[in-house]
């Protein structure tokens, strides 16, 4: 994922990077002060002191909004910055971009409904859980509604459209540090996470979460290299078990990217990932997430769930 700061990358090109890959074209505000920070020397140092991981631009710009940064003029977020690093790199230090898009669930849909159903699904890196209800919401796929949910996510797709819901029977989740939906703080972060300006995400995401509220998902506290089993045992046997993940593995180190391949090669089920190109070595694919069935890319998909076009 671009804007996952590297030990071989300046920092200043990881905010470049973001700025061009990530924010162009889906966050003018975020494409400024992303493209600010990379020439600015005293943000830079102030960032450049954290941990590597936590310098990432999607934490640092998200910090700095939770504490009421000015985001209309450069200058003005610059210098709110600095003199509210205390304040700004506590928060850095203390959460991190667990953005949860339940509209992610539109990519996944059509692989998931393609499946000898009913399905246990098991999400790794899952955050709040929001995507483990891909039946729960509506979805409009190039203008073809599917679902009748109040929550209907818009995705444009050059393929055909899945004609029913998948059947799930059960659902888990693991992640590093779960959140939970029924903690407004925790969800107050998550809407904070959505760029400024993405306001009908931010209200898509709301209604979201108040549809898993009703109902809300078991998240184990683990790793999904030492915990996955465990939870897989739990799966119903007379269901297909289906581990996936968006957006989590370039939070991994490489070698432990192989490790967990490895695993999912030996699955009894099916193993669905949807992350940026690079992290599991796919052909580059700026601004999009690789969708894989198997370990084998089937489609390009909008990073937050917008758009498939199939390979
Ligand atoms: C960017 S969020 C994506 C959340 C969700 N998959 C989605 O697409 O909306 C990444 C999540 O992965 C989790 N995560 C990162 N490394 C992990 C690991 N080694 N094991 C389990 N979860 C991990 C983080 O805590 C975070 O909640």
């Amino acid at each position: 994922m671009d804007g996952i700061p590297r030990e071989d990358h300046e920092l200043s090109q990881t905010y470049l990077t973001f700025a061009k890959n990530e924010a162009a074209g889906q966050s003018t505000v975020y494409f400024a002060l992303s493209s600010g920070i990379a020439y600015d020397p005293v943000l830079l140092g102030l960032i450049g002191e954290l941990p590597l991981l936590k310098r990432q631009p999607n934490l640092v710009l998200a910090a700095a909004r939770w504490h009421g940064a000015p985001l209309e003029s450069y200058v003005d977020f610059a210098r709110f910055v600095a003199d509210h690093w205390a304040e700004v790199s506590q928060t850095i230090l203390a959460r991190s971009t667990q953005t949860n898009e339940p509209a992610r669930c539109a990519t996944l849909l059509p692989l998931l409904a393609q499946l000898p159903q009913p399905l246990a699904l098991i999400e790794v890196g899952a955050s709040a859980g929001l995507c483990l209800y891909p039946d729960r919401y509506a979805y409009s796929y190039s203008g073809t509604r599917l679902g009748d949910a109040s929550v209907v996510f818009p995705c444009v797709t050059d393929g055909a459209v899945p004609d029913a819901l998948p059947q799930i029977t059960w659902r888990a989740g693991l992640d590093l540090n779960p959140l939970d939906v029924r903690d407004s703080q925790a969800m107050a972060w998550l809407e904070n996470l959505v760029w400024p300006g993405q306001d009908e995400r931010v209200a898509r995401l709301r209604q979201a979460i108040d549809i898993v509220r009703a109902d809300p998902p078991r998240i184990l506290k683990g790793d999904l290299l030492t915990d996955l089993d465990g939870l897989i045992a739990q799966a119903p046997r007379d269901a297909t078990v289906v581990v996936f993940h968006t957006a989590v593995l370039a939070y991994v180190s490489p070698a432990d990217r192989e490790v967990f391949r490895e695993k999912m090669s030996a699955l009894k089920g099916h193993w669905i990932s949807n992350e940026a190109p690079s992290v599991l070595g796919d052909s580059p694919a700026p601004g999009k997430f690789v969708l894989s069935l198997d370990g084998t890319p089937v489609a390009h998909t909008g990073p937050h769930g917008q758009a498939i076009h199939w390979l």
